[in-house]
């Protein structure tokens, strides 16, 4: 028994010296493991009469018990002093500059959207989204194409397989889904209608996003983007939307000599509605905007849509029409990025191939500003 004290002694020693977690494992290896002293000591139960049995028995399980709790806490102890040291040593300074090279790079799409919020936004114009996964009544409907309009034709849309409704049921016509049917927006004017019943007028908005149709060549892709501008307020007229486009193309193109020529046109949305071209003429194999398009060299080059809202728009989206009118543009966001920074595919655009990104990606912290130039430093 006193040699078992005196291990127990020089255990408790060991393991309170123990100066790391591989240390003090030694010293439980050492005692408790198969071949420690304990287990040796208690193997020697077996050879024991009865009587010294139940004297020794106890006493063993006591210094077993004792060494299990201190290495228990020693290591707890050790564990504690190594979180300790750890966070000590790995400090991060939150107030270093970011690394040097940022990797990637924003999108001329991206970089597009943002010089439009951008210019639209010192004009007094917000910012509007609407849904990509549209209804029938938003995309067509409420825009003064009914069910039988011919212009819902030209769209080529993607439409949804017939939902089913909360009920269970699948509805057994087309027509019983009535205005629910879903499809992907083929425009961006849905916003158009979202934001008047959201806000009602007076409203002055610009709605970027991507927009679908089932079309595809060197012209076309099958999804692309679009901006919306929409403005509704009193006494609103053509020369205001003239005045609106003049200058934004003139900040967005950075020249003065920017020409617009307003075509006759029709929309089932806007009346009177209107073509927006612009003058420009021909660098080596690069499409220059800038000067009148009759001009020697010069043609006109058509950017996008736009009109007057029609009064049977304003109804359906719950404004006034004999209080309020308004004027309404839809430009293709692809095809002026393209203009003003020099691609020639559009499918370039929505490849992800890295290679055409860092060339014609814009570094992420370059935001555009009206002071610096909208367009990024170069
Ligand atoms: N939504 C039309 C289109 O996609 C463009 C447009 C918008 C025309 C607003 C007039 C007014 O072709």
């Amino acid at each position: 028994m006193t040699e078992l004290t005196l291990q127990k002694d020089a255990a408790l020693a060991a393991i309170a010296d123990a100066a790391s977690l591989e240390a003090l494992d030694e010293q439980r290896v050492a005692a408790l493991g198969k071949k420690g002293w304990v287990s040796l000591a208690l193997k020697t139960l077996g050879q024991m009469s009865p009587e010294q049995r139940q004297e020794a028995a106890p006493a063993i399980q006591a210094v077993r018990a004792e060494i299990a709790s201190a290495i228990e806490a020693k290591k707890a102890a050790l564990e504690a002093a190594e979180l300790e040291s750890q966070l000590a040593s790995e400090t991060l300074d939150l107030t270093l500059p970011a690394p040097v090279r940022p990797q990637g790079s924003v999108h001329p799409v991206s970089q597009v959207m943002d010089e439009l919020a951008e210019i639209f936004a010192d004009l007094g114009f917000a910012v509007a989204t609407g849904p990509e996964i549209e209804d029938d009544w938003h995309n067509f409907t409420a825009l003064n194409m009914d069910e039988s309009h011919p212009a819902r034709a030209m769209h080529d849309t993607f439409y949804f397989p017939d939902a089913v409704p909360d009920g269970g049921q699948p509805a057994s016509s087309s027509e019983a889904l009535g205005q629910k049917k879903m499809l992907l927006r083929t425009h961006t004017s849905p916003v158009q209608i979202r934001s008047m019943k959201e806000q009602g007028a007076p409203i002055r908005l610009i709605a970027p996003g991507r927009v679908y149709r089932s079309d595809s060549d060197a012209t076309h892709t099958p999804m692309f983007h679009q901006v919306e501008g929409l403005v509704v307020d009193r006494d609103i007229h053509l020369g205001h939307l003239k005045w609106t486009l003049e200058t934004f193309f003139k900040a967005f193109f950075e020249r003065e000599d920017i020409t617009l020529r307003l075509r006759p046109s029709y929309f089932p949305f806007t009346e009177p509605s209107v073509e927006v071209d612009v003058g420009y003429s021909n660098e080596g194999n690069r499409r220059v905007v800038g000067g009148h398009g009759d001009a020697e060299g010069h043609d006109w080059m058509e950017l996008g849509g736009s009109g007057m809202v029609n009064r049977r728009v304003l109804e359906m989206a719950g404004v006034d029409p004999d209080e309020y009118q308004g004027f309404a543009f839809g430009l293709g966001i692809d095809r002026i990025a393209m203009l003003k920074y020099g691609m020639n595919d559009l499918r370039a655009f929505f490849d992800g191939d890295p290679r055409w990104l860092s060339h014609y990606g814009f570094g992420a912290v370059d935001q555009p500003t009206l002071s610096a130039g909208v367009g990024a430093p170069s």
